[in-house]
């Protein structure tokens, strides 16, 4: 079947994964690594505790810094007494609006290519507050028991001033448009409030979802160092090149003058990029002239980072009796500081979910006085997908009809929006291989299977997310006599698997063993600027990797010349092949790379290359897909909501490494399974200030929330995307609301539209 699905996508494809290209090989061939559970590389050094994270680079004369929140939403600083403090034990120095030097606040995210900035607010330069919780001071001192003590003597009063932190009130002052890289998060085609109207079956409903704050095991770290000119950097980031540009623009320096390293992180999910931490740990370093490491507290992150914002959505499907929609709408409100770029965009799900006469899509901003709200696992889909897929469910049960055969009507056979046809779909085999894994045939209705106290249902809901490519990508290949290769490229590794699953592609590629391949990353000073986010860095480093590999051949072709058994052939004619280059067509003719190079006299050969612009969006739709199955035990007494069983089926294009891959979609529902259940984060909507910023108080699943989770996936190979590979990092997540409110819905009989589904909901 898979040797059936591969044949498929070649046809499909019979020039390229991108226009004006050439087939790549590994669409067609199934090589020796590629698919395989290789373990991580990085396993090792993780487990043995060896691995450096930010926060633990001993530099000399390292200081320690502890920051110092504000508690007012909007006003000035009246006054600031640090004198205390800097009469503390181990005080090196504090420092405020006072005494910081002078910065430019940070390049906002997506504003250009190499920008990172959560904000775009002065930092520390005057005595001005713009959300509760923004940093007022710092203290750098000999030791962090020291720092954080001295920090807690800082006294500051304010002078607020009126400001907005009701989301109601918020709304009250009117709404504007949102835009989403540029782009307005607006869609609609015919008028689908009267074709809503006029549809004889219709569900119409209004679904909320609580802000959520960013939890990475690893909290926000940044070791900082001066060298002359020079700023080092030990960051814990998803994106080491934008992190060096953007930090470069804050100080006035070239970003070659900013040294950004992270090797390895604990976590990521949108929430590791540019904050005003490393801007201030960078600031102090400077006025102290002594390294420093800034670890923010847990609190520090809720203060500092922010995570998702709160939604209001609106869900309306008309149907005729058939299932077939007439009217798609799907519209609501987000909150956004003025400071940021992010307003949750729920509405991506909806652009290519299902076939509409009639669509609406709307999301709509109103600005509050707040911590900027971010990116956070699969941002937009991750509550959007909540909605609509608890919606389609509603309307399933009013029309007595099974959920999934509703989809299956549904299907659209182009780009509901955009009428571009599908890279590929394959949502019904999804559904299909899914279904039949988890047995959802023995489903009940409502309150029909019960286990003493325990009412038991079950729920589906569909996952989506897009393939992105960022434009940025570049690798350096060096290639040595004894056939050991090392690519290079600024990318990230930050647990999910990266340096494994491309060294399993770039060993098949170059016809070598894994242990000849060594994978750098984590290093702005390396080739290219791919961000670890928007699901897209395996398809980003592919495509540089395909275009470096290129160079390399063309390269070796030159250095074999007219003596070698691969005398004048082309650079398309040849691949890797038994540590070396073989014609495709006739592997027989072989020559391997110490003796290519030997008799050219060189020891290496060093190739570097752009990966060419992501042009395959602008030609097909790209979209990964999921059928996410869900089976609850709801406590008849308690309301206590138990998740037994959980299955993801996905639809990803070619999965490179099963092992890697799976990990990515478990922690996915798992952190999808917090939205649905646990994760809120309290905001205090008179004062515009978290009250949770803890674990203790902000639950996430522990081991005792998660049941087994089974993952399963079509392995069917993208055509258009570099390694046939779409992204396995942010699906998981999405879909997981909706299944399991719409297993609550099948085992209790009662719908609820409002995260986190909390037992006093279902009382
Ligand atoms: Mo993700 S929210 O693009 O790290």
């Amino acid at each position: 079947a898979a040797q059936a699905a591969l044949q498929s996508a070649v046809q499909m494809a019979p020039d390229s994964w991108m226009p004006g290209g050439r087939p790549d090989p590994l669409i067609r061939e199934r090589h020796g690594y590629t698919g395989r559970p290789v373990s991580r590389v990085d396993g090792a050094v993780k487990v043995r505790g060896v691995a450096p994270y930010a926060a633990e680079f001993p530099l000399d004369r390292l200081t320690y810094a502890a920051l110092v929140f504000s508690t007012v939403a909007k006003g000035r600083i009246a006054t600031l007494g640090t004198a205390a403090a800097e009469a503390a034990p181990g005080v090196v120095l504090v420092m405020t609006h006072r005494n910081a030097p002078r910065m430019q606040p940070m390049p906002l995210f997506m504003t250009s290519e190499k920008a990172c900035g959560g904000n775009d607010l002065p930092i520390m330069q005057d005595d001005r507050i713009y959300w509760n919780g923004e940093p007022v001071a710092l203290v750098l001192a000999e030791t962090q028991a020291q720092a954080d003590h001295a920090a807690s003597l800082i006294r500051v009063d304010y002078v607020a001033e009126a400001s907005v932190t009701d989301f109601g009130e918020a709304k009250a002052h009117g709404t504007e448009p949102g835009q989403f890289m540029g782009q307005p998060l607006k869609y609609g085609s015919g008028d689908a409030e009267a074709a809503l109207a006029a549809a004889p079956h219709r569900v119409d409903a209004r679904y909320t979802t609580p802000r959520h704050s960013h939890n990475a095991i690893e909290l926000h770290a940044v070791t900082v160092a001066w060298q002359g000119e020079t700023l080092r950097v030990h960051d814990a980031s998803q994106m080491v090149a934008h992190m060096a540009w953007s930090l470069g623009h804050v100080f006035g320096l070239a970003e070659d003058q900013v040294h950004v390293t992270s090797p390895f992180v604990g976590g990521g999910f949108g929430g590791k990029g540019l904050w005003q931490h490393q801007v201030l740990a960078a600031a102090a370093a400077k006025l102290a002239g002594r390294p420093v490491r800034l670890m923010l507290s847990r609190e520090g992150v809720y203060r500092i980072v922010g995570g998702r914002t709160v939604t209001e959505q609106r869900v309306a499907i008309g149907a005729q009796a058939d299932g077939g929609f007439d009217a798609l709408v799907h519209t609501g409100t987000v909150a956004m500081s003025h400071h940021n770029v992010l307003p949750e965009p729920f509405i991506l799900p909806t652009r290519s979910a299902y076939a509409s006469k009639t669509m609406k899509l709307d999301v709509e901003v109103a600005y509050l006085d707040m911590v900027a709200n971010t990116f956070m696992r699969a941002p937009g889909e991750a509550v959007g997908t909540f909605a609509l897929e608890s919606a389609i469910d509603e309307l399933a049960v009013a029309m007595d009809m099974d959920p999934i055969e509703l989809r299956m009507r549904n299907e659209p056979d182009t780009d509901p929006t955009t009428g571009a046809p599908f890279s590929s779909r394959e949502v019904e085999k999804a559904y299909r291989d899914g279904a039949a894994r988890f047995g959802w045939a023995q489903r009940g209705t409502p309150g029909s299977r019960r286990e003493g106290e325990w009412l038991i249902g079950t729920g589906v809901a569909t996952a989506t997310y897009p393939y992105y490519r960022m434009p940025g990508g570049a690798a350096r290949i060096t290639l040595t006599r004894h056939g050991h290769v090392t690519v290079d490229i600024a990318a990230h590794d930050m647990g999910m698997g990266t340096a494994t699953a491309q060294s399993q592609v770039i060993a098949d590629r170059l016809g070598v063993s894994m242990e000849q391949v060594t994978f750098r990353y984590g290093d702005s000073s390396l080739p290219g600027t791919v961000m670890a986010g928007g699901s897209q860095q395996t398809a980003a480093i592919g495509a540089a990797v395909v275009a470096a590999h290129r160079a390399l051949v063309t390269e070796l072709l030159k250095l074999a010349g007219n003596d070698s058994p691969l005398a004048g052939l082309d650079g398309d004619a040849v691949g890797g092949r038994d540590g070396g280059l073989a014609r495709l067509d006739d592997p027989t003719r072989h020559e391997s790379y110490a003796s290519i190079l030997a008799r050219a006299q060189r020891d290496t050969v060093v190739v570097e290359a752009s990966a060419p612009m992501p042009l395959e969006t602008m030609h097909w739709s790209m979209h990964s897909h999921g059928a996410m199955f869900c089976e609850v035990r709801v406590n008849a007494v308690t309301g206590e909501v138990r998740v037994s069983r959980f299955l993801g089926s996905f639809d990803c294009g070619r999965i490179l490494n099963p092992k890697t891959a799976a990990s990515q979609f478990r922690g996915g529902i798992i952190m999808g399974l917090g939205l649905a259940l646990m994760e809120e984060t309290q905001y205090d909507e008179r004062s515009g200030r978290i009250m949770n910023p803890s674990l203790a108080e902000y639950h996430v699943p522990v081991h005792m929330d998660v049941p087994a989770i089974e993952v399963m996936w079509t392995d069917v190979p993208d055509p258009h995307t570099p390694m046939g590979a779409r992204g396995v990092g942010e699906i998981g997540i999405t879909g997981v609301g909706a299944a399991v409110a719409n297993a609550v819905f099948n085992a209790t009989g009662k719908r609820i539209r409002d995260l986190p589904i909390t037992l006093d909901k279902l009382l």
